[in-house]
Formats: C-alpha cells, sequence, structure tokens
C-alpha cells in the first residue's frame, strides 16, 4: 500500500517525505490555488524539489499534475499535458473521466506520457482508464461517503474487475479524497494500490490513545530505574 500526499504546497510535500515516507504527490486546481502560488511556479517548485532530492522517475516518486479544468477538447488536453509533462520526468497528468478526457489520455500515454484519469465515480468508469493504459485510476471515496455512500464494495469491485481483466498493478488504483484513518484501511482491504490524503489524515493515522498511555507508562517506568 503506497502513501501519496494531496497537496500543492512544498513545505507539506517535504515535511510529509521526511515524516512519514511517502510515496508520491497528487494535486489538483483546488490544492494549487490553496498553495498561494501560481500554478507553473507551484509545480516547477515540486519538481526542482524533486531534482534536488534525486528522486526522478515516475517510479520513484510520481506526482500527478492535473490540467486546466475548462478544457473539454481532446487536442488542447494534450497540448497543455505535454507542456506540463516537459517539466518534470515524474509528472504523471490528471485528466477527467469524461469523453474527450480519455480520448486525451488515450493519446497522451500512447506518446509516453502517464496518465491518472480522475473523479472516477463509479468501477465502469474505472474500466475507461484501464483499457486506455493510464498508469493511475482516481476513485474519489470521501465525496461519495458523504453522499451516504459505501466505499468498500466500489474499491473491492474495481479491483476484481481490474483482476479480472489483467488491469491490476497496471493501472495502479489510487483511493482518492480520504477523509478518516479508517478510509485508508478500507481501501487497503479491499486491494487498492494507493490512498492520497492530506496530511492531518496522516497524522490522525498515526495517534492512538493506547500508544500515547503506554509511553507514559513507560517514562514513568524509566524515571524510577537506575539506567546508569
Ligand atoms: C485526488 O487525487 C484529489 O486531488 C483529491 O483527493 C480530491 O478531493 P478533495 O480535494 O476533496 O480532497
Amino acid at each position: 500500500m503506497k502513501y501519496f500526499l494531496d497537496s500543492a504546497k512544498l513545505d507539506e510535500i517535504q515535511y510529509a517525505y521526511k515524516t512519514f515516507g511517502i510515496d508520491g504527490v497528487t494535486t489538483n486546481p483546488r490544492h494549487i490555488m490553496l498553495s498561494g502560488k501560481p500554478f507553473m511556479i507551484a509545480i516547477t517548485d515540486i519538481a526542482n524539489w524533486i531534482k534536488e532530492e534525486g528522486l526522478e522517475g515516475i517510479d520513484r516518486f510520481p506526482v500527478s499534475v492535473e490540467i486546466n479544468p475548462h478544457l473539454d477538447d481532446a487536442d488542447e488536453m494534450i497540448e497543455m499535458a505535454k507542456k506540463v509533462a516537459a517539466l518534470s520526468p515524474n509528472f504523471a497528468i490528471k485528466i477527467p473521466c469524461t469523453e474527450a478526457g480519455v480520448t486525451a489520455a488515450r493519446k497522451l500515454e500512447q506518446m509516453g506520457i502517464r496518465t491518472n484519469v480522475t473523479l472516477v465515480f463509479s468501477p465502469a468508469q474505472a474500466i475507461f482508464a484501464a483499457k486506455n493504459g493510464s498508469l493511475f485510476v482516481s476513485p474519489f471515496i470521501g465525496w461519495k461517503e458523504a453522499n451516504g455512500e459505501d466505499c468498500k464494495e466500489y474499491i473491492k469491485n474495481i479491483v476484481e474487475i481490474y483482476k479480472n481483466y489483467g488491469f491490476y498493478g497496471k493501472t495502479e488504483i489510487i483511493c482518492a479524497a480520504i477523509r478518516t484513518p479508517k478510509q485508508i484501511v478500507d481501501c487497503a482491504v479491499a486491494g487498492a494500490d494507493i490512498v492520497t490524503t492530506g496530511l492531518a489524515v496522516y497524522q490522525d493515522a498515526m495517534k492512538h490513545a493506547y500508544t500515547h498511555q503506554g509511553l507514559e507508562t513507560f517514562i514513568n517506568a524509566w524515571d524510577n530505574t537506575i539506567t546508569e
């Protein structure tokens, strides 16, 4: 199970890499906006940091970057994707699961530009991403569960379909919009390859009341022991 950070803030990415050993990053237009930087600067800063860290290579530390969501023509999507992909060998281009998006993603994969089909809300949509040979598919969890839909079955179905047809492990399943540690576990049990979420969820996932209580017990024992 790989952990990706869902953020475009460089300081958060650096912290999560150092602390939690995250395996990659996902961004979207909302995260770019929250970084407070212009789009090109935000993604160039991430590309430069990847180089400085010696993490170059999409297999080593993939970063998903979403193209302009206004675009609804496959050729225009491809043009922008080419410009973004040229900035770093680590960038996978995030494209919405629409007719134009899937058309563009298929062509980009044929050109050797890796893609992440995003805004996926059904197993039928996830099949399109796999048939395209996209590197990633991003089924959204939090948005569906906020709507009262159960996501365990949803992810299990995608995993089973991918296994049935030889897509599993080729198009990696990134469970996105994860809001809680329980959702991380549900996705892992269902067989997802990756979860992506913000720093706060990983920090919550690290905590357990018994860990804290146990530490207190051991500190107390240490303080009442001759340790020299
Ligand atoms: C995933 O790739 C998306 O960037 C993300 O999870 C979208 O959802 P959110 O912004 O509501 O968390």
